[in-house]
């Protein structure tokens, strides 16, 4: 047994915690710039709320609430450019994988000066970034806990990633009451996106004993819970956001395979929700895998509910819960074309930091493979 794992920041986990962000904030700065999205934060009033908590523990708060869905390096240039205006030395994120991930974004560019382009990988961070606190609204990124931003390179047209130890947020701060405003199709979606985490780390190459802990628990969890959690019950969202967190571990310690470089292109070339893309693509992965990690996968069975130890019954569990969960059959419910598969290749091909990583060798050949089996659905793995 041979591995190297660290822990990441601060957690303070559980019902109220947000009220705990005064003295969170406080201890790591004095001049906040919130984080957050165009609309879900303003609607539900959280940005006055949040301003409010850290302004009565002293802070000075601004807020940066233009942050899109898959946010590209303009947005994170914007944001720096503002936080480098107004002073800041904290950077506050509330909201899902997007906020939190420029926000991340912002922590490096606003302190260290350039672009954002000049630290994606495989640039480096070199220097000390602003302190960033995570508050996540959904349950699936991890991204609070993880060493992660994904960036779509609006020059390169594709996503990109900040990969970064330094980035890792000082706190999380995950209060499950604010994923009841999430709609049944999102907790749907993002459940997949943390599903996804946990299966892919599982399956890496890099993958250890203590990566292993985080995922088999995520998965445990996850099918526990998530189609609970879709109905709207808040236990069980409370368990998908603790689902989530551990998934993001998993992916610190290893990292995302090939479910997750296949997907990025469905996102930014297509529109379809990260966590969507992944679901679509994550049993084709997991079957094409089976030769090569067949224990590994035998034992997930038994964590997602099957009696025995078999890794095509993990492949069954999985697609009962992608149907229980709503998970469209294919990517032509979807509006993709069969003639769409060329582009989705040819943009896969360029993702080569997960793809290299996945158990089994894929090229070319194999992942069309892969996409057109998801184009023809689930009725036909
Ligand atoms: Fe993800």
């Amino acid at each position: 047994m041979k591995f190297a794992a660290w822990n990441p920041g601060r957690i303070v986990f559980g019902t109220g915690s947000l009220e705990t962000l005064g003295d969170e904030a406080s201890k790591l700065g004095s001049k906040a710039l919130l984080v957050t999205g165009k609309h879900f934060a303003r609607k539900y009033g959280y940005i006055d709320r949040i301003s409010k908590i850290m302004e009565e523990s002293g802070l000075k708060v601004d807020v940066f609430d233009k942050v899109e869905p898959n946010p590209s390096t303009d947005t994170v240039d914007k944001g720096s450019d503002y936080a480098r205006e107004k002073g800041i030395d904290l950077v506050v994120a509330f909201g899902g994988g997007s906020a939190m991930d420029a926000a991340k974004g912002i922590a490096v560019v606003a302190a260290l000066g350039g672009k954002t382009v000049d630290y994606l990988f495989p640039n480096k961070v070199e220097g000390e970034v602003y302190p960033v606190i995570a508050i996540p609204t959904t349950a699936g990124t991890g991204s609070e806990v993880t060493k992660y931003a994904v960036i779509t390179d609006t020059q390169q047209e594709m996503k990109r990633v900040i990969v970064s130890e330094k980035i890792i947020p000082k706190v999380a701060v995950l209060d499950p009451t604010v994923l009841k405003h999430l709609s049944p199709e999102l907790t749907s979606w993002t459940g997949f996106d943390a599903l996804s985490h946990a299966v892919e780390a599982y399956m890496h190459k890099l993958a250890t004993p203590m990566s292993d802990l985080y995922a088999e628990k995520a998965v445990e969890i996850i099918f526990e819970n998530l189609v609970d959690a879709i109905k709207g019950d808040m236990n069980a969202r409370e368990k998908m956001h603790f689902a989530s967190l551990l998934a993001g571990y998993a992916i610190n310690l290893a990292g995302t395979v090939a479910v997750h470089g296949l997907g990025y292109y469905l996102t930014t070339g297509y529109g379809l929700h990260h966590g969507l893309a992944n679901a679509f693509l994550l049993p084709y992965v997991v079957k094409y895998n089976i030769p090569a990690i067949e224990e590994k996968l035998a034992q997930l069975a038994v964590k997602a509910g099957a009696g025995s130890k078999d890794p095509t019954l993990f492949l069954e569990k999985l697609v009962k819960l992608e149907d229980e969960a709503g998970i469209p059959d294919s990517l032509r419910n979807v509006g993709i074309k069969e003639s769409d598969i060329d582009i989705l290749v040819k943009k896969a091909l360029r993702q080569d930091r997960t793809i290299a990583r996945n158990p089994r060798e894929m090229g070319e050949k194999e992942i069309r493979e892969i996409f057109l089996q998801a184009y023809r659905g689930r009725r036909n793995l």
